[in-house]
């Protein structure tokens, strides 16, 4: 008897779990303004679905009448703003996640601050949601910031977005206010990519039309907030897009087993599927998919396995494997939108890190097209993209890419940019679709070489990169090395930042962008001498870390020699032989190194010269000593 109860027990709770395992998840992220009542909305929710422990409660009961703002009420804000508090000590990102369900579905919300800098919070809760609470307070309507995040959610992908009227007890439940409201949004949004928008007018505060209708607004007769959420139909899913898997590793624990591991980004999979592998573009078929709790006949997207194949073929950890009639593309040109995330701003022609799910490569931004204007929609022109703006941009990587474009599959068409010197996440980039007219330029093969041509000139080629401020004695320690580079029988020639202005580079000025394209010029310039065989000398002030490190990389290990010409800024000032520091000084002259425009000195140089204290002949000699090992 004991036992057919606890058989019983064991059933039902078995059953419980298989329902819970059923049902569908939404993920959900809110976005508001502050003050805007989205703690309040998700409190209420959390508490109406009975998700508050009692212990919770009790002490939000007690807070609510010490701090909080809503007399004897409970004040749910406490709740979710106490709880932000305490995460805030030990985790970075200022996205909250929270799970709860009804008999209908599971629920995960992203709840991210609203301020105005933190689109990029907003960003990385957006970026896996299914849908998008906008709040909206009833007595201000639509603000910039509603624009600013209704226009993020949709760059991100999300379909289907929630407009919550929230507040409308303050404006005596005003039918006119709301619809107001819903029309002019309506009008909005036409221009966004929305395929489903949902309204309700509700008070957080007082639960109106949260769980259930509010008598208060009986001319309301769409769903409560929550059924409005359990009955999104999220028609089109992953699952039923084609498949792709990014290889995270290639698993080969003996000579009898080899399987690719990775979590399916799209799609379903089975053993007898036909498979392609890229950029091999190698094909087999599925023998099995093998998984910690054994083999199954079928996975879905979002699943962790391993496959195994019939065939022994060449895949790679950052591969990716598909189906074969409908292939991700790959590239190493495309255009993409970025939402820029750091304090310095994006500036094309410097070189990041490029990490899409399953590959880091080197890429810089060709081409800023435009800016957009977030609340208007318009495009603006633009050189550099600074914290939270969205542009659109051309990129070109070092190493093609297997990717999608990001409407049709947010992890094969999803990036991110990290800083090389900083190594900070500064934008998030979705990629809109491959540039082919650049992929069809190919590299011509040449049968007179670089060793070739230095043999020819008894030297080896190498790049003597002088770098320092404005005034430094950059320009004069160069001439004077050439000379006696020159007086050795050696082949050389100097590149010079004035001059060169004058000629190629005369399109440029002095932003920061504009240097780093200058300095991008010349590295190639530099380079292709360096290929000529010849030995090659710049002078430019060149004040980034990032692009020197970059024309470093460009060249040969023992091609590239920084040349620091640490002159201090004082001295430099007083010798001004071009009298550009008077003019800067009284404003004449903007950005001008050293004053208002930065200079990152080098770390690590390979000569530092401190010419203050020595004649340009010193110098020159101390360089043109070192560098006699490495010319043959
Ligand atoms: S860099 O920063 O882009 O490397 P580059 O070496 O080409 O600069 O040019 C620097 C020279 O341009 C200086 O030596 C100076 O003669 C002149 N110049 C004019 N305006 C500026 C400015 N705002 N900042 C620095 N140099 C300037």
């Amino acid at each position: 008897m004991g036992k057919k109860i606890s058989k019983d027990i064991a059933k039902n709770i078995e059953n419980y779990l298989q329902e819970h395992e059923h049902k569908s998840y939404l993920r959900f992220i809110t976005c508001g303004s502050v003050d805007d009542g989205k703690s309040t909305l998700i409190g209420r929710l959390l508490y109406d679905t009975k998700l508050i422990l009692e212990d919770q409660l009790a002490s939000l009961k007690n807070d609510s009448k010490k701090v909080g703002t809503q007399g004897d009420d409970i004040d749910f804000a406490l709740l979710v703003d106490g709880l932000a508090a305490e995460r805030e000590q030990g985790i970075t990102i200022d996205v909250a996640y929270r799970y709860f369900s009804t008999d209908k579905r599971k629920f995960i919300v992203a709840d991210t601050p609203g301020h105005e800098q933190y689109t990029r919070n907003m960003a990385t809760g957006a970026s896996s949601a299914d849908v998008a609470v906008i709040l909206i307070d009833a007595r201000k309507g639509i603000l910039t910031q509603t624009k600013r995040h209704s226009y993020i959610v949709s760059l991100l992908g999300i379909r289907h977005v929630v407009i919550v009227i929230n507040k409308m007890d303050l404006v005596d439940y005003s039918e006119e206010i709301y619809q107001k409201i819903e029309d002019q949004y309506r009008s909005f949004s036409s221009r966004l990519n929305f395929s489903n928008i949902s309204f309700v007018p509700l008070s957080a505060l007082k639960g109106d039309n949260i769980i259930n209708i509010s008598p208060q607004m009986p001319w309301y007769h769409g769903l409560a907030f929550l059924n409005i959420l359990e009955t999104i139909d999220l028609a089109k899913t992953v699952h039923q897009k084609p498949f792709r898997m990014p290889v995270q590793w290639v698993n080969r624990p003996n000579l009898d087993f080899r399987g690719f591991s990775g979590t399916i980004a799209s799609g379903t999979i089975k053993p007898g599927d036909q498979i392609i592998a890229l950029p091999s573009a190698k094909t087999s078929t599925i023998k099995s998919i093998v998984t910690a709790d054994g083999d199954l006949e079928i996975a879905y997207a979002d699943q962790a396995i391993t496959l195994t194949l019939k065939d022994e073929i060449d895949i790679s950890r950052g591969d990716v494997i598909s189906e074969v009639k409908i292939r991700p593309e790959i590239t190493d040109h495309f255009q993409a939108h970025i939402i820029w995330m750091d304090d310095q701003p994006m500036l094309p022609g410097r070189s990041y890190l490029i990490k899409t799910n399953n590959k880091t490569v080197s890429g810089e931004v060709t081409e800023l097209k435009y800016k957009v204007n977030i609340n208007s929609l318009e495009h603006d022109a633009g050189k550099i993209l600074e914290l939270n703006e969205v542009g659109v941009c051309n990129f070109k990587v070092d190493d093609a890419i297997v990717f999608e474009a990001y409407q049709e599959n947010r992890i094969l068409g999803s990036f991110i940019l990290i800083d090389k010197i900083s190594n900070m996440t500064v934008g998030a980039g979705m990629i809109n679709f491959g540039l082919r007219r650049a992929t069809n330029v190919h590299w011509q093969a040449v049968d007179v070489n670089k060793s070739a041509r230095s043999a020819q000139k008894h030297q080896k080629p190498l790049v003597l990169w002088f770098t320092g401020l404005s005034a430094s004695g950059k320009s004069a320690i160069a001439n004077m090395v050439e000379k006696k580079l020159l007086a050795l029988g050696k082949h050389t020639y100097l590149l010079d930042g004035d001059n060169v202005r004058h000629g190629l580079n005369k399109d440029l000025g002095f932003v920061d962008a504009d240097r780093v394209e200058n300095i991008r010029r010349v590295g190639e310039v530099a380079k292709l001498m360096v290929d000529a065989g010849l030995i090659v000398l710049t002078a430019f002030i060149s004040p980034f870390r990032a692009e020197r490190n970059m024309v470093r990389n460009m060249l040969g290990e023992d091609e590239f020699m920084e040349i620091f010409v640490d002159t201090h800024l004082d001295i430099c000032e007083q010798r001004d032989p071009k009298g550009l520091y008077k003019k800067a000084r009284s404003g004449e002259i903007k950005n001008f190194t050293g004053l208002d425009s930065p200079y990152e000195e080098p770390e690590c140089a390979d000569i530092h010269l401190y010419s203050a204290n020595m004649e340009i002949e010193e110098a020159a000699d101390i360089v043109v000593e070192k560098i006699t090992k490495f010319l043959i």
